[in-house]
């Protein structure tokens, strides 16, 4: 019997498939047809900052310090109409979102600044929420903030969560920042129990009749899947903390790469959007199939043999191959050369 099960933030999952942050789990049918299908833990949309009665003088002066970019960054929000839960609607979604599935409920909240509203995630946790999924959502455009600064905004905000909770808290991770495990390390010690590579930013396009730069939000492709693949596997095995890929995970190989790379689970979404969730149980058949064909018993066997600690040439995973593949690429272009 092949054996799916998973550890994340100290839950044994029954399966890696984990829904991730959406309106999908925005409705409770949709999230127990979720579990029907097999996802091993949901994760709840966010409680964004912006949603809740701030009065927290942190925030005034967060926004008066960042005013453009923070509102340059909420008109790139997905959709807000979808997120129609206030923060009383959301602590009651926890609880009902609980009552409905016997998997691990995460809940999550999106925001920057440390500050009065992180005290929603003792409110969150007390509603019964089994982890919390913090997405840090920033896009630094001011010239006087230094990489450094954002780092340290990041560190701050989770060990002010940290200090209101005691469930575990995982963080959801930009891919630009310029020296990941380090980050990643400072995470470790900040107190994150998981580490959710990476968010996805929607890039605003250029409406060339209007002149106006419009929010467009596109699902994934599977080809985003490497990105988070090659940094969890150089992560796996120096940082404490769980690692979860989110973005472009669409298929049983996709899963079966994330868990090869170090992952301890795999997220969906726009797999979801596109196929409906009984899309997970499709996926599940197929992963129980390729492990069975290829003789793994169990996901725990194959957890991190592609991480770069594990395989034969680890430079795969750095600068030494960039000149490798260049070449490779030059060599298939030449016409007569295979
Ligand atoms: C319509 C939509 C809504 C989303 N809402 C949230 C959200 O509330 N909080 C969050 O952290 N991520 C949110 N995400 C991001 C997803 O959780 C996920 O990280 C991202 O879509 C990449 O995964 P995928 O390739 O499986 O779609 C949303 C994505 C989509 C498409």
């Amino acid at each position: 019997m092949i054996d799916l099960t998973t550890t994340y933030l100290g839950f044994t999952l029954p399966s890696p498939l984990v829904v991730s942050a959406s309106p999908i789990s925005e409705q409770l049918d949709l999230i127990r047809r979720a579990e029907d299908a097999g996802a091993g833990a949901i994760v709840l949309p966010s409680l964004f900052e912006e949603q809740l009665a701030i009065d927290s003088e942190d925030l005034d002066h967060h926004l008066s310090q960042h005013a453009y970019s923070v509102a340059e960054a909420l008109t790139y929000f997905p959709e807000p109409a979808a997120y129609a839960l206030g923060p009383d609607a959301y602590l009651e979604h926890v609880r009902r979102a609980k009552a409905a599935v016997d998997v691990p409920v995460i809940a999550s909240l999106n925001g920057v600044s440390s500050g009065g509203w992180v005290h929603y995630a003792r409110a969150i946790e007390q509603a019964g929420a089994d982890a919390l999924e913090l997405n840090v959502y920033f896009i630094p455009t001011d010239p006087l903030v230094a990489g450094a600064a954002v780092e340290a905004m990041y560190l701050d905000l989770v060990r002010d969560v940290r200090l209101h909770v005691g469930i575990p808290l995982a963080v959801k991770l930009p891919h630009f920042l310029s020296a990941i495990p380090n980050m990643a390390h400072q995470l470790d010690l900040a107190g994150a129990d998981g580490l959710v590579l990476f968010n996805r930013f929607y890039q605003p396009d250029f409406d060339l009749d209007a002149l106006e730069v419009v929010p467009n939000l596109t699902l994934s492709n599977p080809a985003e899947l490497r990105l988070r693949l090659r940094w969890v596997a150089i992560l796996y095995g120096h940082v404490e903390a769980d690692l979860a890929i989110t973005g472009g995970v669409h298929d049983a190989q996709d899963v079966l790469k994330a868990m090869m790379a170090g992952a301890s689970v795999a997220m969906m979404t726009s797999a979801l959007l596109r196929h409906g969730v009984e899309h997970l149980g499709a996926v599940t058949l197929d992963l129980r199939r390729w492990m069975e064909e290829h003789e793994y018993v169990s996901i725990r066997q194959m957890r991190g043999s592609m991480s770069q600690q594990h395989v034969a040439e680890p430079a795969a995973f750095e600068r030494a191959n960039y000149l490798k593949v260049l070449r490779s690429y030059a060599l298939r272009m030449r016409p007569g050369v295979r």
